[in-house]
């Protein structure tokens, strides 16, 4: 009986079989416990032999069983762990994360350094009517700064005959929106996408600005000129010149082209050092017209204004040659200048 139940025990392959035989054994009509029931009709002699030798077996089966069964928890777990192996010493693979465009990084940046000098952000509609964009501006119908601008027109409906809708072509018309809607003083920037039909390595149909506007009661040239050299020096990392060059803008009298210092060697501009110059934005006194145009007083406000290319300061601060590869969307491009991972 008992090499029976133990070689049985030993060779069952899973916890189902070892109950089944325990049952056999141990169980109420088990063969170990039937036994046992015979005792009773056993003399007292034969009971003193057959009783421990059938305890002893009862209790031999019994942790035959229970070591048996630890034995079978423990292939499982070794089985288990076989087929789950994890090296966790591999390194991750890397996943790609998209960031933030670098035009957007540089709107962050020049946001940041301007509001350190006390202007806020003013938006506009990127389609605008022909009055702000033009009218407003000082920019009358006839005007030939008119065609210089390169203007995308909206489609009208037939028997439509009011002025066309125009997609913005420079920042400006947001100083009037933002002086109609403040008044003066203000100190504000507005930086954004504008549209010219024009296309080449330096030009997208596309592209952004960044308008600046202080209107106060004594402003002049000279503070525009610190406010400049403060904003590309904090940018670039480094002191850089400005040059004032006599221009003409229809809305500021009297105007100027700024210059940024550089020097140009093998292809590479690098700012802030060297004796060339940079041309980078367009800038003057707010034309006493344009103040009246969004409602401002002429004789107690005066001040200044700005427009330049946001694409134009970021090519030069990380070295990018043509314009167009900042709207192709192309990874390799991005990864290339950092702006990717
Ligand atoms: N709006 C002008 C342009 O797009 C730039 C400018 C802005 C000039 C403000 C003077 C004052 O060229």
């Amino acid at each position: 009986l008992k090499a029976n139940y133990l070689g049985r025990i030993a060779e069952a392959g899973d916890e189902a079989a070892l109950e089944e035989l325990r049952l056999a054994a141990l169980g109420k009509k088990g063969e170990v416990s039937l036994k046992m029931r015979e005792l009773g009709k056993m003399s007292p002699e034969q009971r003193q032999t057959a009783g421990p030798a059938l305890n002893a077996l009862k209790s031999e089966i019994d942790s035959a069983l229970k070591a048996k069964k630890a034995a079978l928890a423990d292939a499982a777990l070794d089985e288990r762990l076989r087929a789950e192996w994890l090296d966790v010493t591999l390194p991750g693979r890397p996943r790609r994360m998209g960031t933030v465009h670098p035009v957007s990084q540089v709107t962050d940046e020049l946001t940041a350094i301007f509001a350190d000098m006390g202007f806020a952000v003013a938006e506009g509609p990127q389609i605008e009517t022909d009055w702000y964009n033009f009218d407003a501006l000082n920019i009358p119908p006839e005007h030939p700064a008119r065609q210089e601008h390169d203007t995308f027109f909206m489609a009208r409906a037939e028997g439509d005959d009011r002025p066309p809708h125009v997609l913005r072509t420079h920042t400006s018309p947001v100083q009037i929106r933002a002086m109609a809607a403040q008044g003066a003083p203000i100190r504000v920037i507005a930086p954004g996408r504008v549209y010219r039909m024009d296309m080449d390595q330096t030009h997208a149909p596309m592209f952004h600005q960044v308008e600046g506007l202080a209107i106060d009661r004594d402003l002049s040239m000279a503070n525009l000129k610190w406010v400049l050299e403060e904003f590309f020096s904090a940018f670039f990392g480094t002191h850089v010149k400005t040059r004032f060059r006599a221009s003409h803008f229809p809305f500021t009298e009297p105007s100027a082209e700024v210059d940024i210092q550089c020097s140009w060697e093998g292809g590479q501009v690098k700012v802030g050092e060297g004796d060339g110059w940079l041309e980078v934005l367009g800038s003057g006194m707010v034309h006493p017209k344009v103040l009246q145009s969004a409602g401002v007083d002429p004789d107690q406000w005066q001040g200044f204004a700005f427009g330049m290319g946001i694409d134009r300061i970021a090519m030069l601060k990380y070295g990018i040659p043509d314009l167009r590869a900042f709207f192709d969307s192309d990874l390799r491009w991005l990864r290339h200048y950092g702006f990717q991972s």
